[in-house]
C-alpha cells in the first residue's frame, strides 16, 4: 500500500572536503550525509581537531545509548550551550544526579497525565469554508502548542499564539548557519544571542505555571516546586517542536498517498477507535521525518565500541535519519509504507528504529505523545481531509530538529 517516495535531501557521493561539509551543515544537517551512509555501519572524521564518530550499526547504537550508557552520559558542550539559555537545567540536558532526580519526579507526572489526556483537536478547521488553504505547518504548531500547554499547565494553559511566535523566533536561531555559527561560540556570546528570546518564553511560562500551581491543574503543578519552572519550560521546547513535526509528517504523507488515506477513514469509520492503521501511519511519518534526527554524546573515558576504540572526549553520534533509512533495515527505505508498522508486518530490526532514542535517556514523553498525536490525527481525520496544492518539492531539512518545510499550503475539504 503507497508505493509513493517523498522527496528526499541531496546526498553526495565519496569523500568531500570539510569545508564543503560545514557549508552543507549550514544549510541542513540532513545534507552532510553522503549516499553511503545509508549503506555503510558508521564513519570517523576529524573536524576542527575534534574527533566524530557516527555509529550506523545496530550493535554499535545498543552500545552507544543502553550498554555502555553510562560512559557516553553527557551530551555535547556546544550543544548543551545551545539549549541552557531557554532549558535552564531541565532533563534534557541536566546530567548525573540532578538528571536522575529530574528523571524521576518528571515520569511520575507524565504517567499521571497520560490518564487525563482526552480528545480535543484544538483547531478552528470547523469554522473555515470548504476548499480554505491551511498552511500545515503553522496549524499543526498552533495545535501542538495548545495540547501541550493543556498537557503541562491544565487549565492555566491558555492561548498558544504568543509562545508559538516566540518558539519559532528562538528555533530559526538555532538553526541552519545559524546553529553552525553559535556552536562556534563561546558561552557569553551564545547567551547574549538567545538569551532575549530565551528570557521573553521563560516569563510567559513562569506566568502560566504561577497560574496552574494556584489552580492545582496540569503536569507541571504536580512537579516539587524547585523543578517545576526548568521542566515546564523543557518539556514545551523539547516536545513542542517535535510533536508538531510529527503530525505534520503524517498529514503531508496521507496527502500524498490517497490509498492510504482511504484506509485509514475506513478504519476510523468502522468504530473501531484508533485502530492500527493510524498507529502504523504515526509510526511510518516518524521513521521517515524523525523530529530529532540526530542522537549526540561524549565519550567520558576511553572506550570500545562494537570492537572500533573509542578514545576519551569523542563525539558519537547516532543518527535516527541514517538508520531509519539504511538498506539493511528497511526494503524501499525512501518509500511511505505505513503497512510494514502494522501487526502483521515482521517488528523493525532492534536499534534500527529509534525516533523516541533507546535507554536511560529515552524520551520521557514518548507514550503521551503518541496519546496525543493519535487522538488529534484521529479527532481531525474523521472530519476532515488535506489536500496537497501545486508547490515546490517538500525537502526536509535539519538544524537540532527535523523541519519538512518552512510553510506547506494544503486545501481543506470535509469528508
Ligand atoms: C514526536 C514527538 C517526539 C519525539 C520524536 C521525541 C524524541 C526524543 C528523543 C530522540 C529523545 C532522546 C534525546 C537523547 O537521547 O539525546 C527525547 C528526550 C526527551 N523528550 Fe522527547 N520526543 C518527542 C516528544 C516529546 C514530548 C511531547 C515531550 C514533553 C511533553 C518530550 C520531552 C522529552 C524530554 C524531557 C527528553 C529528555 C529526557 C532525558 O534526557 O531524560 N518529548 N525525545
Amino acid at each position: 500500500m503507497s508505493g509513493v517516495t517523498p522527496p528526499v535531501p541531496p546526498r553526495h557521493r565519496g569523500e568531500i572536503p570539510v569545508t564543503d561539509l560545514l557549508a552543507k551543515a549550514s544549510r541542513s544537517l540532513l545534507e552532510v550525509w553522503g549516499e553511503e551512509m545509508f549503506r555503510n555501519s558508521g564513519t570517523t572524521l576529524e573536524v576542527l581537531g575534534q574527533r566524530l564518530i557516527v555509529f550506523n550499526r545496530p550493535a554499535a547504537v545498543e552500545s552507544v545509548l543502553v550498554a555502555q550508557a553510562e560512559v557516553f552520559t553527557t551530551k555535547p558542550a556546544q550543544l548543551s550551550r545551545l539549549l541552557a539559555p531557554l532549558l535552564g537545567s531541565g532533563l534534557f540536558v541536566a546530567e548525573g544526579r540532578a538528571w536522575r532526580g529530574r528523571r524521576d519526579a518528571v515520569a511520575a507526572a507524565m504517567a499521571a497525565a497520560l490518564e487525563g489526556v482526552g480528545e480535543g483537536t484544538g483547531t478552528d478547521w470547523v469554522a473555515r469554508p470548504e476548499g480554505a488553504t491551511l498552511d500545515v505547518i503553522a496549524e499543526m504548531e498552533r495545535l501542538s502548542a495548545t495540547l501541550l500547554l493543556r498537557l503541562i499547565f491544565g487549565a492555566a494553559g491558555g492561548d498558544a499564539t504568543e509562545i508559538v511566535r516566540l518558539a519559532r523566533a528562538y528555533r530559526g536561531k538555532i538553526s541552519g548557519a545559524g546553529l553552525i555559527t553559535l556552536m562556534a561560540l563561546p558561552e557569553p556570546l551564545v547567551r547574549l544571542r538567545l538569551g532575549g528570546d530565551a528570557k521573553r518564553i521563560r516569563a510567559l511560562v513562569e506566568a502560566l505555571l504561577a497560574r496552574a500551581r494556584r489552580a492545582r491543574t496540569g503536569l507541571a503543578a504536580g512537579l516539587p516546586a524547585e523543578l517545576a519552572r526548568d521542566e515546564a519550560i523543557s518539556l514545551f521546547a523539547i516536545g513542542h517542536d517535535a510533536l508538531s513535526g510529527l503530525l505534520a509528517a503524517a498529514w503531508f504523507l496521507l496527502g500524498q498517498a490517497p490509498e492510504v488515506e482511504a484506509a485509514l477513514h475506513a478504519e476510523l469509520d468502522s468504530g473501531a477507535g484508533e485502530g492500527p492503521l493510524l498507529q502504523a501511519v504515526l509510526r511510518e511519518a516518524l521513521r521517515l521525518y524523525p523530529p530529532l534526527p540526530l542522537i549526540a554524546r561524549v565519550a567520558g573515558r576511553a572506550t570500545e565500541v562494537a570492537g572500533l576504540p573509542v578514545p576519551k572526549g569523542s563525539i558519537g553520534f547516532v543518527a535516527p535519519w541514517l538508520l531509519h533509512r539504511h538498506a539493511d533495515h528497511w526494503e524501499a527505505p525512501d518509500e511511505f509504507r505505513p503497512a510494514r508498522f502494522l501487526p502483521d508486518a515482521p517488528p523493525p530490526r532492534p536499534f534500527s528504529y529509534l525516533p523516541f532514542g533507546l535507554g536511560p535517556r529515552q524520551c520521557v514523553g514518548e507514550a503521551v505523545t503518541m496519546r496525543v498525536a493519535t487522538l488529534a490525527l484521529a479527532g481531525l481525520a474523521r472530519r476532515f481531509r488535506l489536500r496537497p496544492l501545486p508547490g515546490p518539492p517538500v525537502v526536509p531539512r535539519a538544524g537540532l530538529t527535523l523541519s519538512l518545510a518552512e510553510r506547506l499550503p494544503m486545501r481543506l475539504e470535509r469528508r
